[in-house]
């Protein structure tokens, strides 16, 4: 007679997983499809973002999307009354999803990693701060990271491109925001400045 899983709690625990991980595919699909529609828009002559977003919205979905790897960090986020903007969800959705991949990967060595996320609204801009209690980043790496193909994710476990904060930088400018980054022994604290626009009031 096949073995039942019913009978055998690790395998239980085996097909756990495997359903969680598919459910991260299942939510990893559907923000390509968006990529690919994002892109498509690029295309467009109007230019027009056709979507009124509340940024904490756009925070969440990119935590779903990061569930795997946000699994055995604690996650905090502090979210404000924002006012809608206007804008295409998945542009912001990568802005998260970059800052947040790369402070788990800073995260890896940590005991009791955590990262915290606040969002306000100060002088007519949204502010978003996402902090992790990972290594400090040096002086000279700081002035490097947001540097297309600067990367120190070469060898051992971690692979990177160097890619992901030159693209965060290019989304946020093109919006008419402003990043920044500090870090010291404590923390590593990326901070994003985004313009309201003609929207403001509207949440
Ligand atoms: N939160 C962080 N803590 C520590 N170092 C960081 C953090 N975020 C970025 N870095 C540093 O900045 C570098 C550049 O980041 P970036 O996201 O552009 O590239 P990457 O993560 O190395 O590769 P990719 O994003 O293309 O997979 C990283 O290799 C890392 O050294
Ligand atoms: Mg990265």
């Amino acid at each position: 007679m096949p073995e039942s899983w019913l009978s055998d709690p690790s395998k239980a625990l085996k097909y756990w997983g495997m359903g969680r991980d598919l459910h991260d595919l299942k939510i990893a699909a559907r923000h390509t499809v968006g990529i690919v529609k994002s892109v498509k828009q690029l295309g467009r002559t109007d230019g027009e973002p056709d979507e009124l977003l509340d940024i904490n919205d756009t925070i969440n979905k990119a935590l779903a999307l990061l569930q795997s790897d946000l699994r055995r960090v604690s996650v905090r986020m502090q979210p404000a009354v924002l006012p809608l903007i206007k804008g295409a969800s998945t542009e912001y959705v990568q802005i998260w999803s970059n800052i947040l991949k790369n402070a788990c990967d800073a995260l890896q060595q940590t005991d009791a990693p955590n990262i915290n996320i606040q969002t306000k609204f100060v002088n007519q801009r949204i502010l978003v701060t996402i902090a992790n209690n990972g290594p400090e980043i040096d002086e000279p790496t700081r002035r490097k990271i947001f540097q297309p193909n600067f990367t120190t994710k070469k060898g051992g476990l971690s692979f990177g491109l160097g890619l992901g904060l030159s693209i965060v930088k290019r989304i946020v400018s093109e919006i008419g925001g402003t990043i920044a980054v500090k870090s010291d022994e404590t923390r590593t604290i990326f901070r994003v400045k985004l313009p309201v626009g003609e929207a403001y009031g509207e949440a």
